[in-house]
């Protein structure tokens, strides 16, 4: 049985990920330092699936615990999460967001050079691809970004490309996801931002239970169908079993490589559709205003999902009707959050 080392495994995508992982078969070990997560993420990921994760409350940025987890546990391959993810709080603490994500990045590449573990699934983003890229994006396209959060993303995947250059032990998966949101079916788990939230989905869902008294749309002159900004948005247990196919395809490959891979639904809605589709799963009105468009944000991008789907034998499976309707059952037991 696989030892899988999930860093940031308590967070919204790594906790969904750990279940699905229990769920197949894998044995699991988290660390994770807590920083944007709940250690009731732990009790939950038990209440689902009845399995236990080995949970390490370790920051990335400390090498010699880190490098004790390794001791304790033979790790065959790491899903790497941990990261701080916000784009409107990197552009105001850029440092930070360097020094998190970057060095946090390069210790764990170092303790897993150290123990000979050399197969990554690394959390990438479609910000990769920059605002000047034609849509639907491909991998292919060259990257950039637009703030220091996406420049971290870079920057990784580049680091990684150099490690497998320099090593072809390296055996990397990139998955670039779109956006994410959804919830575990059962209510158990769930998004549970700090504060005020920076995305959509938990947005219109605090709304609804009653937490912010209105949704902000900014924008609706955008050359879209109904003015607002098209995104594609992705369930995150399908999100989730991405990582799976993307870890099985690297735990059977005889050849390493570095390769990336879109995780989006290859299709977008708009912030109009979202609205409608969460008000009809709730059935809660939400309130909005139109306020002015927000600096930096493109009017439309999803991704082209031919190369996950026909070398990770992935498809997405569940559609913008069952994101609402789960993250409505997660949000309505769970009010507050965790
Ligand atoms: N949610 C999205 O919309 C989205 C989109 C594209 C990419 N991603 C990437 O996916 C990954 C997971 O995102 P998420 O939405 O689950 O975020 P999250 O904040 O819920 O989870 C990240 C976890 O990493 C932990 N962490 C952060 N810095 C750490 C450090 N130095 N040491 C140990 N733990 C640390 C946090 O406590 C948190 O539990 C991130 O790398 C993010 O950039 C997320």
């Amino acid at each position: 049985m696989k030892r899988i080392l999930v860093t940031g495994g308590t967070g919204f995508i790594g906790s969904h990920t750990c279940v699905e992982l229990l769920q197949q078969g894998y044995k699991v070990v988290v660390v994770d330092n807590l920083c944007n997560s709940s250690p009731e993420v732990v009790n939950r990921i038990h209440a689902i699936t009845n399995q236990s994760i080995e949970f390490h409350k370790v920051d990335l940025l400390d090498y010699d615990s880190l490098s004790q987890v390794f001791k304790q546990h033979k790790i065959d391959a790491v899903i790497h999460f941990a990261g701080l993810k916000a784009v409107g709080e990197s552009t105001k603490v850029p440092l930070n967001y360097y020094h998190n994500n970057l060095t946090g990045t390069l210790t764990l590449l170092r303790v897993m050079q150290e123990y000979s573990v050399f197969n990554m699934v690394f959390s990438s983003s479609a910000t990769v691809y920059g605002d000047k890229n034609p849509i639907p994006f491909v991998e292919t396209f060259p990257l950039s970004s637009t703030s220091p959060y996406g420049r971290t993303k870079v920057m990784i995947e580049q680091f990684l490309q150099d490690a497998h250059a320099s090593d072809s032990r390296w055996n990397v998966s990139l998955l670039r996801y779109f956006n994410p949101v959804g919830a575990h079916p059962s209510g158990f788990i769930g998004e549970d931002p700090n504060g005020v939230p920076n995305n959509l989905m938990p947005f219109i869902s605090q709304v609804a239970v009653g937490r912010r008294e209105k949704l902000q749309i900014f924008g609706d002159d955008y050359p879209t169908p109904d003015g607002t900004c098209i995104r594609d948005y992705i369930h995150v247990v399908d999100l989730s079993l991405g990582h799976i196919k993307a870890l099985e395809k690297l735990i059977a490959s005889t050849k390493p490589t570095v390769e990336a891979y879109n995780l989006g639904a290859g299709n977008g809605c708009s912030v109009l559709d979202v609205v409608r589709a969460f008000e009809k799963s709730s059935g809660k009105k939400i309130n909005y205003d139109i306020a002015p468009r927000r600096d930096g944000d493109i009017a439309a991008f999803y991704a082209d999902t031919k190369k996950s789907y026909q070398e990770l034998d992935w498809r997405v499976e569940r559609s913008l009707d069952d994101m609402c309707r789960d993250t409505w059952n997660w949000q309505s037991k769970n009010p507050n959050g965790y």
